[in-house]
């Protein structure tokens, strides 16, 4: 199921090793906000530091497109990481150059330095070569932990494992085998549910797994344009009118399997103190919007979930910013939780729901990958996984 290296593979003892990991985390008033991603990275750490490696991190925050910008800095990552852990982190200004050499040159073996975000750099999302072999030259090994990151291919990503030996983390292992085996080989029957704003971010997915899962759910914003290609008026709804025709194609193509709401939450605005009114689907009146899905519907979809054998989850029912608009994601989140299947849950919204929701240890596994965990699901080759080494 997983055929690349590990660092269990090679051996780690005293080597610099560049680790890639996936530092692209919420920053508030310039401290670290929600450090899941941070605590995801520490098996591989540890594993490192265990073997008085010397640490060379490396990543992306937000997207500064290619210019320094003080906002997308990972100095309170490296702040926040010391904490976690409890030694010192040091910290360079630059990824590249002789700035970061020089970082390098000053490290002892269980040393840990974080490079500055890498996409302060034009070349990291160009995967420029030259970029690729400057950072390969800070280090003897490449580790790549970065599953959050493994459908980019950028530098830091990609281009750098075809300069040095290349294996991955155990999060990019944990990540690829949970993803992948829900896909090549789920325990039946297979649930997929799908929500989010746009149904254009979902197509791929639905298409493959229209074959593969028994059936796919649909809600969120993007169950709307499903219903106006149906032919219901949606009044204000967010609809995007140039994927009608795909979402009818894919009606069509899914016959039964593909599960729409029966009943949908409304509102005046697009505001939390919207007016709220619970109705059986049918044309929306002028002036409202759909926000959520309704309560016949987290228990029509309910069902199906309680008997499921394999659950994948991104993207929340509706506006769950809006406790008003919350109830249908949480109510989801929770037959979920409650139900004996495996359940894999990607997607920054659909993951914060089910943490609000004070749900997530009755996760079977929490993807850290938003995008990287949609495009497994699409059936995607990451190329951030693909570069590192096959196992003979
Ligand atoms: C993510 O948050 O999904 C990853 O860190 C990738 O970020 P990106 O979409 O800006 O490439």
């Amino acid at each position: 199921m997983f055929n690349k290296k590990t660092i269990e593979d090679i051996d780690v003892t005293g080597k610099r090793v560049l680790v890639r990991v996936d530092f692209n985390v919420p920053i508030r008033d310039g401290k670290v906000g929600d450090d899941t991603r941070i605590q995801a990275a520490l098996p591989t750490l540890h594993y490192l530091l265990n073997h008085q490696a010397t640490l060379i991190l490396c990543s992306h925050l937000g997207r500064p497109k290619g210019e320094v910008k003080r906002e997308f800095s990972l100095k309170p990552v490296a702040d926040h990481l010391s904490m976690v852990l409890g030694q010192p982190v040091k910290f360079v200004e630059d990824c590249i150059g002789p700035v970061a050499e020089q970082a390098v040159k000053e490290l002892s073996p269980g040393d840990v330095l974080l490079l500055e975000n890498t996409r302060f750099h034009a070349g990291e999302k160009k995967n420029d070569p030259a970029m690729a072999k400057q950072l390969a030259g800070l280090a003897d090994l490449y580790v790549n932990d970065a599953f959050g990151s493994a459908h980019r291919a950028h530098a830091s990503t990609e281009g750098v494992a075809h300069y040095l030996p290349s294996v991955a983390g155990y999060l990019m292992e944990k990540e690829i085998i949970y993803l992948g085996q829900a896909i090549a080989n789920p325990a039946r029957p297979f649930i997929v549910i799908l929500g989010g704003a746009k149904i254009s971010d979902k197509i791929g997915v639905i298409h493959n797994l229209l074959d593969k899962a028994d059936q796919v759910m649909i809600g969120g914003g993007m169950a709307n344009t499903f219903f106006k290609a149906q032919g219901y008026p949606v009044g204000d709804s967010l609809v995007e009118d140039d994927s009608l025709d795909i979402a009818r194609e894919l009606i069509k193509l899914a016959d039964h399997r593909l599960r729409l709401p029966v009943d949908v939450v409304i509102g005046d605005k697009f505001e939390a103190d919207a007016e709220r009114v619970v109705m059986s689907m049918g044309p929306i009146p002028d002036g409202w919007r759909i926000l959520d899905i309704g309560p016949e519907t987290v228990k029509t979809f309910g069902k199906p979930i309680s008997e499921a054998g394999t659950i994948a989850w991104n993207g929340p029912m509706g506006v769950f910013e809006f406790p008003r608009f919350a109830e249908g994601t949480i109510g989801l989140a929770k037959a979920i939780a409650r139900s004996n299947a495996t359940s894999i849950i990607g997607g920054g919204d659909s993951v914060a729901a089910v943490k609000n929701a004070g749900l997530a240890d009755k996760i079977t596994h929490i993807s850290t990958g938003g995008g990287a965990s949609l495009e497994m699901l699409e059936g995607k080759v990451l190329p951030g996984m693909a570069a590192l080494e096959d196992r003979d």
